[in-house]
């Protein structure tokens, strides 16, 4: 007989439906995790001995641990990522589909016994500050501690949240096995995984089984899997946005703060965005960082926006991150944290690429020396840090208010070598819906003229839990429904010259476009000038104290290449005919708008003198 003695019986849904996942799965024990620290540092302890985690130097790296997973087993996998809708067509062009009857067979087959001999962890969770009006509770079921003790990071997780809960309270139940059950005596190894890997979620019943990996997006089910693709079809249905954005308040000198909200395909520097420190000349500006990677934004009875991360902790990637490029992640990194993948140094810290000078000799993530002159990395470039978002030294400090924050902006960015200029703001809301759902990042260097630009809308293309088409109309109808709506702008930190070097110095100096922003939504700049493309600011609307600028290069940096953007336009068309019915008519409008714009346009359009 299982071992339910310690559950709370409070209530009846969950526990049944605990009942029926055991009796599916056949662990050989059930633990309700508490969430306490005892228990978490219970299970890192077991998993230490178990060769699971690896403690680091105390002195160096205070109560953190690492792990180096299979190296089969080290990213999300979105080909094995599944929207199952009743239709085909709501899960759309962009997503997988398997029929769910079809889907919950192949899963009861795989899941039928897939813990044997393992424990199975109940982990009640909070995505967003417990009882807040915006934030929604899921219980993962797993196999894997190191999921456990990692969701205890990501989430607000534990007993607390079987209280809100109650006997009634709505949850979204998250299954979840690394699908390496373990016969009678055979010995566990350090990283069980299975070759077989599903991702699986059923937006109409909210359900989320997730098999066969232990990493990252697949394994901590709050993150990508509930708080973006489950989220979103709430979202849609219940009149609210689910985005995978991150959250800044940007405070000015006078203590006026303006919160925005920001999406960025991967290797965008988000993360770098979220925590950004304002540049010499911004003496007495603050960014304090609410969000790094989603935010749950819901409409408040004054009628603005208000936004929560429903996030407790950052799953960032670590090659790249250092005191040069983000001193507050290096601070929020200095203790309580796992690390998986990246490579640990003879004195039992953690190293990754870029984070300084090599070391002379390393163990690299898969446990081999290591040293500068070696041909592979020593960290799995994906290699991620797991840390408390309390340790972040710009937290905000209304990043746990339960009412959330006032969304004033939202900015959309790529990575785009060309045609787009640094910074413009959209005409109206649905010019910006239209500029989002265009987005994206350059998939190769493209030939002058040439867009060759991997569409990534909204950056939510892996991340979106329903036909991508309806999700711009909900955009567009939310928008409508707005008296006053968020400005709405593009952005783009990597535009080259004619010798393919960037303009623009980014980083921290990226300060200048948002207080732009800031200046542009709070009413205290001038008129924006309108261009093809969108409304720009002229080189007096960007403050420029601190840093040696020359005016040409800004100007040079703001101009639209006409036939590069129509170019562009045109290239879109292959993404919108996708969506054949599922298109929002206005979205086609824009496009022919935006072509209509540039034709009129000279060839190159450049501001005004
Ligand atoms: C992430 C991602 O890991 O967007 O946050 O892929
Ligand atoms: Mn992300």
């Amino acid at each position: 007989m299982l071992n339910t003695a310690e559950a709370p019986k409070a209530h009846a849904q969950l526990q049944a439906w605990i009942e029926e996942i055991a009796a599916l799965t056949k662990p050989a024990a059930i633990h309700w995790c508490d969430g306490s620290e005892e228990e978490y540092n219970r299970l890192c302890a077991e998993m230490v001995d178990a060769g699971t985690l690896k403690k680091l130097n105390d002195a160096k790296r205070p109560n953190s641990y690492l792990a180096c997973s299979d190296p089969s087993d080290v990213a999300r996998v979105e080909d094995r990522t599944f929207i199952c809708s009743e239709r085909e067509e709501d899960a759309g062009p962009t997503n997988n589909w398997m029929a769910p009857g079809e889907m919950r067979e192949k899963l009861n087959g795989l899941f039928d016994g897939c813990m044997a001999g393992r424990t199975m962890y109940v982990v009640p969770f909070s995505m967003g500050p417990l009882g807040s009006p915006i934030a929604h509770i899921g219980v993962q079921l797993t196999d894997s501690a190191y999921a456990a003790v990692n969701m205890k990071i990501m989430t607000r997780m534990g007993s607390q949240v079987l209280d809100v809960l109650g006997e009634d309270g709505e949850f979204v139940p998250c299954v979840h096995s690394v699908g390496a059950p373990l016969s009678e005596g055979q010995e566990d190894v350090a990283w069980p995984c299975n070759a077989e890997k599903y991702i699986v979620h059923y937006p109409e019943t909210r359900e989320i089984w997730s098999f066969g990996s232990g990493y990252g997006g697949n394994a901590l089910l709050g993150k990508k899997c509930f708080a973006l693709r489950i989220a979103s079809a709430m979202a849609r249905d219940e009149g609210w946005l689910a985005e995978h954005m991150l959250i800044v308040g940007l405070e000015s000198p006078e203590g006026e703060k303006t919160y925005v909200a920001a999406a960025f395909p991967s290797a965008c520097g988000k993360t770098n965005l979220a925590m950004l420190i304002p540049p010499e000349g911004f003496e007495g500006w603050k960014v304090w960082t609410v969000g790094d990677d989603i935010a749950w934004i819901k409409p408040g009875e004054d009628g603005k926006l208000y936004a929560i991360n429903p996030e407790y902790g950052y799953f960032g990637v670590a090659p790249g991150t250092s005191m040069a490029s983000n001193p507050s992640a290096m601070h929020s990194l200095s203790e309580n944290c796992i690390f998986t993948n990246v490579a640990e140094t003879d004195d039992g810290d953690v190293w990754w690429e870029d984070m300084s000078e090599p070391p002379q000799h390393l163990t690299d993530w898969k446990g081999n020396d290591w040293t500068p002159d070696a041909e592979t990395p020593a960290a799995h470039p994906n290699a991620r840090f797991t840390a408390p978002a309390s340790q972040c030294p710009t937290i905000d400090p209304a990043w746990e208010d339960p009412k959330g924050v006032p969304i004033s902006a939202f900015i959309f960015g790529g990575r785009l070598s060309k045609t787009f200029p640094l910074a413009y703001q959209a005409f109206d809301w649905n010019h910006g819906v239209y500029m989002a759902a265009t987005m994206g990042s350059e998939a190769t260097a493209a030939a002058v003229g040439q867009a060759a630009i991997r569409r990534d809308p909204f950056a939510m293309l892996p991340f979106c839990g329903y036909n991508m088409g309806d999700y711009w109309q909900h955009w567009v109808d939310f928008g409508a429904k707005l008296e006053n709506p968020p400005a709405i702008f593009r952005v783009n930190w990597f535009r080259k010259d004619e010798n393919g070097k960037f303009m623009w110095p980014g980083f921290g100096q990226n300060m200048r476009v948002l207080k732009w922003i800031v200046d542009r939504v709070n009413g205290n700049s001038g008129a924006a000038v309108e261009s093809p493309i969108g409304l720009m600011p002229t080189h007096e609307d960007i403050t420029w104290d601190g840093l040696d600028y020359a005016k040409e290069t800004f100007e040079h940096l703001m101009e639209v290449d006409k036939a590069g953007a129509l170019a562009d336009a045109e290239d879109q068309s292959e993404l919108f005919g996708r969506f054949g019915d599922h298109l929002p008519q206005e979205m086609e409008n824009q496009r022919q708008a935006q072509i209509q714009r540039l034709q009129d346009a000279p060839e190159v359009w450049k501001l005004p003198d």
